[in-house]
């Protein structure tokens, strides 16, 4: 059996050996890499390493310095900014363990972050460290490794109390076994948030104060943001097997066009101003367009992306409100799509979508 999506540290094992080998920089105690080559296993070095972040290498060498220190490190940024994948490969390159995690949700209980019990063990032999069933925080500090926290504003305020002492103290007490666990060296925090959620559980400022904050921005250029689409969307073409289509990369610009216009409310040329959708429009969605069409064109058509693949992904990424999208994405049609040459196959499929 194949895992659907591997751990970044097995499918990316070759690459994170090869690093290690050639790695001759200090390393932190408890890191597999020296910080050096962390930066170079997310951003690639132009040859067997590939990139898995495309972006500024400075964002990337500031949150890697702070996981060497004793500041946890917190990435914000609008949905789709790669949070959780940064997260996830800098957890896989740090300590090759990117498992340990905490999803945060309104009902994250204090247990994901702490610790729970095994009550069966509990009620037969009372509190031990077998009965003891430690978070993935409280393994990540036992074995020196990196925990991730994901979407830390979701989680309730007192519950997101219970990591004030762990990173200030660097330890957790177990009142009932009279004892406590240490966090050994390696030991740190990644917690992703959203901007858009703001304000939903807000840090506490004694929590705010013990993280470094790292801002994901949206790709800058079309060209970035072009060559995030199309290399993601490679590669998970590949990993879902889809049949071999003949790279369109005239589709996938449009696709990358459309979402940037809408999303910075003005159209390339920065002649026409435009009405933005609710929605967020953000790359991740993007590249989940342009894979949804390639499957339609692979099973149901004639293995070419055409403009009839991507359009109702489109229409459904930008029509989240049904009332006010729906005529946002109405003028952008009339005024902006139909009059541009080259796109009138577009024109007629989202149309029809
Ligand atoms: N700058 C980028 N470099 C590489 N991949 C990117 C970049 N921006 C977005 N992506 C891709 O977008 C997808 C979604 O990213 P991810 O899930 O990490 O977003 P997120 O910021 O955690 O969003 P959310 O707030 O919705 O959780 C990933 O497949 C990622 O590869
Ligand atoms: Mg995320």
């Amino acid at each position: 059996m194949t895992a659907l999506r591997p751990h970044a540290e097995e499918f990316y094992a070759e690459e994170l050996a090869a690093l290690a080998a050639d790695d001759d920089r200090s390393r932190p105690p408890g890191w597999r890499l020296s910080p050096q080559a962390v930066v170079t296993y997310l951003l690639g070095d132009g040859g067997k390493i590939t990139p898995k972040y495309v972006g500024s290498r400075r964002l990337m060498e500031v949150a890697v310095a702070t996981l060497a220190t004793d500041r946890a490190l917190l990435l914000l940024g609008v949905p789709g900014t790669a949070k959780t994948w940064v997260s996830e490969h800098l957890a896989a390159a740090i300590s090759g363990d990117s498992t340990l995690l905490v999803q945060g949700t309104a009902g994250t209980p204090e247990e994901a972050i702490r610790y729970g019990w095994n009550y069966a063990r509990l009620l037969a032999e009372g509190p031990s460290p077998a009965a003891l069933v430690p978070s993935p925080v409280l393994r990540a500090m036992e074995t020196g490794a990196i925990a991730r926290v994901e979407e830390l504003t979701r989680v309730p305020s007192d519950v997101q109390d219970a990591l004030i002492t762990i990173l200030s103290e660097k330890t957790l007490p177990v009142p009932e076994l009279n004892t406590e666990v240490q966090a050994q060296r390696g030991f740190n925090v990644i917690a992703t948030a959203n901007d858009r959620d703001r304000g939903v559980n807000e840090l506490s400022s004694a929590l705010r104060r013990r993280f470094n904050t790292v801002v994901l921005p949206v790709p800058a250029t079309f060209d970035e943001e072009l060559d995030i689409v199309t290399r993601r969307v490679a590669q998970l073409g590949r990993s879902l097997d889809l049949p071999e289509t003949t790279t369109a990369l005239d589709e996938i610009r449009r696709v990358v066009t459309v979402f940037r216009e809408l999303r910075s409310g003005q159209t390339d040329d920065a002649r026409t101003k435009l009405k933005s959708p609710t929605g967020t429009m953000s790359t991740a969605e993007a590249i989940s367009v342009v894979t949804n069409g390639m499957a339609l064109a692979a099973h149901f058509g004639d293995g070419v992306l055409r403009a009839g693949d991507v359009a109702s992904g489109i229409v459904g990424s930008v029509i989240k409100d049904p009332v006010s999208d729906r005529v946002v994405w109405r003028e952008y049609l009339e005024t902006v799509v139909r009059e541009r040459p080259g796109w009138a196959d577009f024109y007629r499929a989202a149309r029809d979508a």
